[in-house]
């Protein structure tokens, strides 16, 4: 396929990278983006469109060729089944398969019913005795689940039973039910497979960093930064990730009525044995690690999600380079919390072909780049050694400007 043109529905810095990597592809020549942002402003056509309806119209009336879809939301509403009933192929799951990130219970049976290793876990209810509960999963930290759509904010990991139990009682008045899973120790790695009913291919290994501050102290985040590849997963744990819950899950998944198409992604807990498990499965890929995912994949972008969304996966030989990626996010002040937007952004500094900037929460107002959301952007280094690309990537956010601006200085520090 040469000359295709994509829609990428979303306004991260997910969505960024996505059109970086679609520009660069030879077989795209055309990119549109919805919402979009500063950023994607200058490489595709922003649209400002987020209802589902308005994205199906739209990729209707550009008569694209496909559709990219970032954020999990659209997906759970049907935006994948909507296109496929107007023959437009889409990156990304249909809403029955991308249940699998919207409910937390659905991908345990999953999970369950594939032999795939997770924590153990109990739903709880109305009708449950919380304390007797609390009890049995004393010992470790409580790991409290929302069954819902939270927006990174459905999971309370603590040894504070009285919050575990509050959030326990809010979550069963608000959803029905929660979950409470036995705590896995162990260091995190976040895993992206790219499927369709064809084959599997899996990106290279990352690390995101969640907590607000060094050290992983602080809030909890949508990622404060990211590396790839993480040494964590080491070849014998790749082997056994791929193995023990990758091609399980792509047997459970591709062997529906429609396979699912797109990215899957496996948060894993790698225990001291070198044994992984799942955290979490999205449906989408993760931010800020797409940004460092890909660009590590040395093949045509566009070509493979094209590819994955029409079950072609497995007629493509995807490559990476042998290089690491680190991207470090600048966040708005007081972000995670509520945050003012329309605070002006300069000295951002010339990009070049291994380093530059992904915008995230960014808007072009009367020719001025100004704030437009909690992570504003993020600056992604590629080289030869995670150490190079952590100098030049602090090297290019410390030019930025921003008033009250602040960013993580330890990115990477698992693997430096
Ligand atoms: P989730 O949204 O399910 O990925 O959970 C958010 C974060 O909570 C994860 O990235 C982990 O850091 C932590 N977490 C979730 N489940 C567990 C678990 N069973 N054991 C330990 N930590 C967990
Ligand atoms: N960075 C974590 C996520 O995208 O869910």
């Amino acid at each position: 396929m040469a000359g295709m043109s994509v829609l990428v529905v979303g306004g991260g810095g997910r969505e960024h990278a996505l059109c970086l990597g679609l520009a660069r592809s030879d077989s795209v020549s055309e990119i549109h983006c919805a919402p979009g942002n500063a950023g994607t402003a200058e490489i595709a056509t922003n649209h400002p469109f987020t209802e589902v309806s308005d994205i199906i119209h739209l990729a209707f009336q550009l008569d694209v060729d496909f559709v990219v879809a970032g954020p999990e939301a659209p997906l759970c509403d049907g935006l994948s089944d909507k296109l496929s009933n107007m023959d437009i192929p889409c990156f990304g799951p249909v809403a029955a398969l991308a249940r699998l990130e919207g409910s937390k219970l659905h991908a345990k049976q999953v999970m369950r019913e594939n032999d795939v290793p997770t924590a153990d876990f109990h739903v709880l209810d109305k009708d449950s005795n919380i304390d007797e509960a609390l009890n049995d999963f004393a010992g470790n930290p409580w790991v409290v689940k929302r069954d819902v759509l939270a927006g990174g904010k459905g999971v309370v990991v603590t040894e504070d039973r009285t919050e575990a139990k509050q959030f326990i009682e809010e979550s069963i008045l608000s959803d029905g039910r929660v979950l409470l899973e036995d705590f896995l120790p162990g260091e995190e790695a976040s895993m992206l497979v790219i499927m369709d009913g064809s084959g599997f291919v899996c990106m290279p290994a990352s690390q995101d960093h969640k907590r607000e501050f060094e050290g992983d102290k602080g809030r909890n985040t949508g990622g404060m930064g990211a590396y790839a590849p993480a040494p964590v997963y080491t070849e014998s744990v790749k082997q056994k990730t791929i193995e023990k819950i990758v091609k399980p899950m792509h047997e459970a998944l591709s062997s529906r009525r429609v396979p699912y198409r797109g990215v899957l992604y496996v948060g894993l807990m790698i225990d001291e044995n070198n044994d992984p498990y799942v955290v979490e499965f999205n449906v989408r890929f993760g931010d800020p690690e797409c940004q460092i995912t890909i660009p590590l994949i040395a093949s045509d972008l566009g070509e493979m999600l094209f590819a994955a969304s029409t079950d072609n996966l497995s007629q493509l030989d995807v490559k990476f380079h042998d290089k690491h990626a680190l991207t470090v996010v600048l966040a708005a002040e007081n972000y995670p919390g509520s945050v003012e937007k329309g605070r002006t952004i300069s000295g951002i500094p010339e990009s070049t072909s291994d380093c530059w900037v992904n915008h995230a929460g960014t808007k072009s107002e009367n020719g001025r780049l100004v704030s437009n959301g909690g992570r504003v952007l993020s600056c992604t280094a590629i080289a030869d050694t995670l150490d190079q690309a952590a100098s030049k990537a602090y090297a290019f956010i410390e030019q930025i400007e921003l008033s009250g601006s602040h960013y993580r200085r330890d990115i990477g520090h698992r693997a430096l």
